[in-house]
């Protein structure tokens, strides 16, 4: 059974992010995000949403405890909403916002939930991104600063930590093609952001270090990346060092890789960055979706690659661009392995998840493509570990349906359906099915 594959103490999860389930983006306080200016770009988000009410969890947390509670998992991955905690992203705090996240981190350690925040799921102050954004150097200042706010305020209580969500999909959807806030289109010109995310992420080590945490990592999300043809292999190689190694060199090796050889210009490195950027961290964050194919740009341009359907493969609700092939995972599994060996920290993989069209109001969805995708996914993490590779966590996206940015509320990802316009939770056959192999895992 795929449960006897994981003996304790491997840790199950779910997670969410701030603004994709808080709702309640006016009051007590709260600033003004990068997403906040965007969902009221107008017909920028598909289907109008501005994430309100959605899952409403500002004022539904106790709800999304007791389905965490009923779920059985160790850890919850939750984001801290930046703009709740420093409205304008410099000076002091705001205490109704901090309140918030001190009523949920107790109310998850009354249920026996490990809190796992993450410090930051791409919703930064939308002064700041006027002042330059990731962009700009300071952005780390800021995000120390910020970082010093959460940690005197819950490091009494929260021991575990996820830096910062993604850099790669901030730099190259939020900066670089657009499809992201703060939907900037850049291109080679995003790649600053790289170098300031990861400066900001050394930056909050030192200080949630510094703080008595316990644990500390960050996600990336990495994909596989694949040719399409034979003659393919120097726009593989672009795309896995601008998705993958871009971020994952400097913070496990402590170097970037050559951009030079690749035609792209030098990140702006001071004395001592990469020093910071590479400090141990305790686990290494794995967000996965799916592998990339890609094959040479049938154009010239500054980039050598295009992205391609990978042919022969069933698709979630996003269709064609996200394919399913669980394969993918244990491949890139060990590839990190391979390729960063002793330098590599323990593995959580800290997203893993599809969507799949679902009805819109509330219903018990019997969600047997996700069960589906989810069993395939977590059987490809066995196979890695059991290939001797140190995987200690697996964590769901999502606990619930959530704001799925670009694509408003029309991706369905959670264990537990919502109906977006009543808040109302129903779980789904996944739930039962996680719940399920949770306990088993865990007796
Ligand atoms: C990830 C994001 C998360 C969610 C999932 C579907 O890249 O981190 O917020 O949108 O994709």
């Amino acid at each position: 059974a795929l449960a006897a594959r994981f003996p304790a103490p491997f840790r199950w999860s779910a997670a969410t992010s701030s603004f994709q389930i808080e709702g309640a983006r006016r009051g007590d306080g709260r600033g003004r995000s990068i997403w906040d200016a965007q969902v009221e770009v107008p017909d920028w988000v598909k289907d109008g949403a501005t994430a309100e009410p959605g899952p409403d969890s500002y004022h539904r947390f106790g709800d999304d405890v007791a389905l965490l509670r009923g779920l059985g998992v160790d850890r919850y991955r939750f984001s801290l909403s930046w703009v709740r905690i420093q409205p304008e992203g410099t000076g002091p705090a705001e205490p109704r916002g901090l309140d918030y996240y001190d009523r949920l981190v107790d109310a998850l350690l009354d249920a026996g939930v490990t809190p796992f925040p993450t410090l930051y799921h791409w919703d930064h102050p939308q002064a700041l991104e006027e002042a330059g954004g990731w962009l700009a150097r300071e952005m780390a200042d800021r995000f120390a600063d910020y970082t010093q706010l959460v940690i005197d305020r819950l490091g009494d209580r929260v021991h575990h930590w996820y830096t910062l969500n993604e850099p790669v999909s901030m730099t190259l959807q939020g900066y670089g093609v657009g499809t992201l806030a703060p939907a900037r289109q850049l291109v080679i010109e995003a790649l600053p952001t790289v170098h300031h995310q990861l400066l900001a992420h050394g930056r909050a080590v030192q200080v949630l270090r510094a703080g008595g945490a316990a644990e500390i990592g960050i996600p990336n999300n990495h994909t596989l990346v694949r040719a399409l043809r034979d003659d393919d292999g120097a726009a593989v190689a672009t795309y896995d060092l601008l998705h993958n190694r871009i971020f994952a060199d400097p913070i496990l090796t402590g170097a970037y890789p050559d951009l030079e050889m690749y035609g792209l210009p030098p990140m702006p490195v001071h004395d001592g960055d990469l020093a910071l950027i590479s400090a141990p961290l305790d686990f290494y964050g794995i967000n996965f979706y799916n592998p990339t194919t890609v094959t040479q740009a049938s154009s010239p341009g500054p980039l050598p690659f295009e992205i391609v359907p990978t042919p022969g493969l069933p698709v979630t609700g996003f269709g064609p661009e996200w394919p399913i092939d669980p394969a993918a995972l244990r491949e890139l599994l060990i590839d990190f392995r391979d390729r960063y060996g002793a330098a590599l920290p323990p593995i959580v993989i800290g997203e893993n998840g599809a969507s799949f069209p679902e009805p819109d109001e509330a219903v018990r969805v019997q969600d047997d493509d996700r069960i589906a995708y989810l069993a395939g996914h977590i059987a490809a993490v066995a196979d890695a570990i059991e290939a001797g590779v140190d995987v200690r966590e697996y964590t769901v996206w999502s606990l619930l349906d959530n704001f799925e940015w670009a694509e408003g509320f029309t991706q369905r990802f959670g264990l537990v359906h919502v109906d977006q316009r009543t808040s109302d939770r129903t779980p789904k056959a996944s739930y039962d099915w996680y719940r399920a192999l949770i306990r088993e895992a865990h007796a």
